[in-house]
């Protein structure tokens, strides 16, 4: 297993729109075992593929306490939503950053897991707010985008700054 690199807002590769899979291949299953490597090390509870530069559409989350009951989910649509929740979300491509978000209260997904095999999953909410969250990466879209402009603006200036004092001097000298 390995760990991935995240993109970062606002790199244009998370505007990417993913592609369905077809393939549901040992690389297809390395590539799944990977990004749960790499959300568990994060520490995340969600991660799109579009997030490590991969535009194919596959995403996984484990919204548990004890980090066991990890989802893949490939190629998932939204059959139904209902209801409204708002919820405090943040996002591993826009560190230190948490905005309040309104999605659907209540969906029903369906999805195929590594083999191929559909399936179709009830989710509410944390675990529903996980899944809208993870496939509007897969769409190219980040929680940021329903912030105002002004908003957005401010929070890719924090990041920028962040990023900045982040390089070892060495780099400058
Ligand atoms: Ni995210």
């Amino acid at each position: 297993m390995a760990k991935l690199e995240i993109l970062e807002f606002p790199d244009r590769r998370l505007r990417t729109k993913a592609q369905p899979v077809t393939v549901f291949d040992a690389h297809l299953k390395q590539l799944a075992a990977d990004m749960l490597e790499t959300m568990y090390a994060a520490p995340g509870i969600g991660l799109a593929a579009t997030q490590v530069d991969v535009h194919q559409r596959l995403l996984v989350l484990d919204v548990s306490e004890e980090h066991d009951a990890p989802h893949v989910l490939v190629n998932p649509e939204i059959l139904h939503a209902e209801g409204h929740q708002v919820y405090q979300e943040g996002c591993l491509s826009v560190p230190g950053i948490f905005a309040d978000v309104e999605r659907a209260g209540k969906i029903r997904v369906r999805a195929q897991d590594i083999e191929g095999a559909h399936f179709e999953l009830e989710a509410e909410g944390l675990l529903a707010v996980c899944i809208q969250h993870e496939m509007d990466h897969l769409n190219g879209k980040l929680f940021v985008d329903y912030l105002s402009p002004l908003k957005r603006e401010m929070v890719r200036r924090k990041l920028e700054k962040a990023r900045r004092q982040a390089e070892p001097q060495a780099a400058t000298a």
